[in-house]
This record gives C-alpha cells, sequence and structure tokens, in this order.
C-alpha cells in the first residue's frame, strides 16, 4: 500500500508530536504542516512545508489525511473544511470544546463519507483496556463503584486554564474512562478547588461524584496543579470494584523512575518515548499507526464519535454542577 500523505494542521504541543510520527512513519508521507503561529515552524520536521492558511494545506496536492490538533475551540471548523475535500481526519481529543459543536461534528460525519476518529490516547493504553475489558465483559461481576484519578503538572493548568475547561481538556480522559469501563451517566455532582495555583479565581482541580445508569456510583478527581517541584509527574490510578472481582491501575508516573544523584528526575513516560531506532514511540504513535492503517480498511476505531461525544456531555455537565452548586442531570442535557 502506498503511504497516506497527510497534512497537521495546528504544529504546538500535540501537533509537533503527530508531525515527529509521521515523518518517521513509512505507512505516512508527511506532505504539509499548517498553524496560524509562524513561530510554529521551528516545530515542523525538517524538509516538511509549512503554511499559515489551512485552507491551502487542506488543498495540498493529493493529501489522504489530515491530523488536526488545534485547541478544541476550532475543531468543527477545521473537521467540517476537511469533510468537505473527503480527507481523512485524526481529530485531537476532545472531539469539541461545546456540546453543540461536539452534536454539529457528529451529524455531519453522518452526512460525508470522510473517516473520522478521535484521538483519545488511553483507549489504546494496555492498562486501561485491561481494567475496561474486564469491567464490560462481566468478569467483575455486577459493578458497585469505580474510582479514576488524574493528576497532571502546575506548568500545565497555568497555560490552558484561560483558554478551556479542566472538565473538557483534562477530566475528558477520566470521564471517558468512567464511561468504558461502566456504561452511561445518569448525574453527576462536581466541585472544584480554586487555590490560585493555575490563576487566581481559576480552577486547579476537580472532584465529581457520578452515578451510572447501572446503578453503579464512581468518582473522579482531576487536577493540573501537581507541584512541579515535587517530583511527581503525573498520576493515573483507576480501581474498579465489583461483586465479583476487582481490578485496578497503580499508575503514579506510571510506575518507573530513573533517579540519580544531582540530576533532574526522569520518569519515562508510555505515552511518547524514543523508540529502537531513535523513531518516535507510545501511545501517540499507536494511535497514529492504528488511524493510518484503517483509512479505506474502516477497520474499527475505539471509541465512538458517539462516545466522544458523551464525554464532552458529562464534562458540560460537571462544569454546569460546579457553576450551580447542585447535581446535574445528563438528561438535562438531551439534544
Ligand atoms: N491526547 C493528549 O494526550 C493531548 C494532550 C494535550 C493536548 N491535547 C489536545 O490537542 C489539541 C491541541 O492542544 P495542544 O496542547 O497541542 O495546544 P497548543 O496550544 O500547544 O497547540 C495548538 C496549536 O494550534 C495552533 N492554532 C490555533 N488556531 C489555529 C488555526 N485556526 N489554524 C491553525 N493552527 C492553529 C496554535 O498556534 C498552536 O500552535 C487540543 O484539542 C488538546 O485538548 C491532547
Amino acid at each position: 500500500m502506498s503511504a497516506v500523505k497527510c497534512a497537521v494542521v495546528g504544529v504546538g504541543m500535540m501537533g509537533a508530536k503527530h508531525a515527529e510520527i509521521l515523518a518517521s512513519s513509512m505507512a505516512a508521507e508527511l506532505v504539509v504542516c499548517c498553524d496560524i503561529d509562524l513561530e510554529a515552524a521551528v516545530r515542523v520536521p525538517p524538509g516538511c512545508p509549512f503554511t499559515t492558511d489551512m485552507e491551502e494545506a487542506l488543498d495540498w496536492p493529493e493529501l489522504d489525511a489530515v491530523f488536526i490538533a488545534t485547541p478544541q475551540q476550532h475543531h468543527l471548523l477545521a473537521v467540517e473544511s476537511a469533510m468537505k475535500r473527503n480527507l481523512s481526519i485524526f481529530l485531537e481529543k476532545p472531539i469539541a470544546d461545546t456540546l453543540k459543536a461536539a452534536d454539529s461534528i457528529v451529524d455531519m460525519s453522518r452526512r460525508y463519507a470522510s473517516t473520522l476518529v478521535v484521538g483519545h490516547m488511553y483507549r489504546f493504553d494496555p492498562r486501561f483496556r485491561a481494567v475496561a475489558l474486564a469491567a464490560q465483559g462481566g468478569q467483575l461481576g455486577n459493578l458497585v463503584h469505580v474510582s479514576v484519578r488524574l493528576f497532571t503538572p502546575d506548568f500545565e493548568g497555568q497555560a490552558l486554564a484561560r483558554r478551556t475547561t479542566l472538565a473538557n481538556e483534562n477530566a475528558i480522559h477520566a470521564i471517558d474512562t468512567l464511561h468504558w469501563i461502566a456504561g452511561d451517566v445518569e448525574r453527576v455532582y462536581g466541585e472544584a478547588s480554586s487555590t490560585g495555583v493555575v490563576g487566581q479565581g481559576l480552577p486547579d482541580s476537580i472532584v465529581a461524584t457520578v452515578r451510572f445508569r447501572s446503578g453503579a456510583v464512581g468518582s473522579l478527581q482531576v487536577d493540573w496543579a501537581l507541584p512541579s517541584g515535587s517530583g511527581v509527574q503525573s498520576v493515573d490510578d483507576v480501581f474498579v470494584v465489583g461483586s465479583g472481582g476487582v481490578c485496578w491501575i497503580d499508575g503514579r508516573d506510571s510506575g518507573v523512575a530513573v533517579l540519580r544523584n544531582n540530576h533532574p528526575a526522569n520518569f519515562p513516560s508510555p505515552l511518547w518515548y524514543e523508540g529502537p531506532g531513535g523513531r518516535p514511540s507510545g501511545l501517540y504513535q499507536l494511535e497514529d499507526d492504528y488511524f493510518l492503517a484503517a483509512i479505506g480498511s474502516r477497520a474499527p476505531w475505539p471509541i465512538s464519535l458517539e462516545e466522544a461525544r458523551a464525554a464532552v456531555a458529562v464534562g458540560t455537565a460537571i462544569d454546569m454542577s460546579i457553576a450551580q452548586r447542585r447535581p446535574v442531570e445528563l438528561s438535562e442535557l438531551a439534544r
């Protein structure tokens, strides 16, 4: 099969990773990168053309696919432009910044023939898959309760808290994990702390309780406020209790550390690391490889657009609950 001709739109933190993966992939040919910020050109792999005009990038001769890694406020516009050109689309999570935009994208996907997938990378994580598949497959009996804790460093919150909500940006992973494990959510109640870590009046962390339609209950605890000087860089913990078994992920710094005298701590990440031969490897590379293979073959993607939309709905309900200081039923957000 010939290499899939790809563009990357939005060459920031995530777009630069996708560009590097594609530039080193045998299955892809990175033909153009686009970002409205001229300075993003420094993050483009050597030799790849760069433009600040998305329309020019999407009209690139013989383009097959686009990786959209712009902030989620731009996802709807970018997806629409790509779908009109019948391009295959890898869209970074979350599917959109609002439920209305998520609905528009899901509706559009029914009208156009393009392949569209949303990159929820934990769906490719062997730890998360093992737990979710055990729970879904009935191996744990009836689910009783589930908890997910995802923490990231304070500099992330400081960079992002003014442009997006913690629920839409980071908690979306915890929400999707809860949904994947325990099914549809009926009601949420959220509380947030704003102690000034990420900015005055901005949320540092969210704690939410979740009632599932199945009768199980759950909780999520998410921050973007881990003190970066503390030595801890990430926490991904999950615990599931069923009537017939339990399973968990102990995910502090992915369970691996390289600590040396007088050197900064090194916590190698399964998301992104230098693989054999120097090739970028990890979950982001795995999801990009799956997407490239799925084009044309319509191979199944581990998260449907409806599930990606459901995660945005739960995040919206949590934000509503925090703002209105009351439990919110998901039915209040029905289409
Ligand atoms: N899967 C993950 O683990 C993960 C991690 C971080 C971010 N994300 C997601 O990736 C997306 C991008 O996040 P990021 O952290 O890379 O942000 P970022 O700010 O680092 O990068 C976004 C880039 O998009 C560019 N941009 C903005 N508007 C544009 C437009 N109209 N046309 C072209 N370029 C435009 C910006 O100039 C910037 O370079 C978000 O949806 C975010 O939620 C996913």
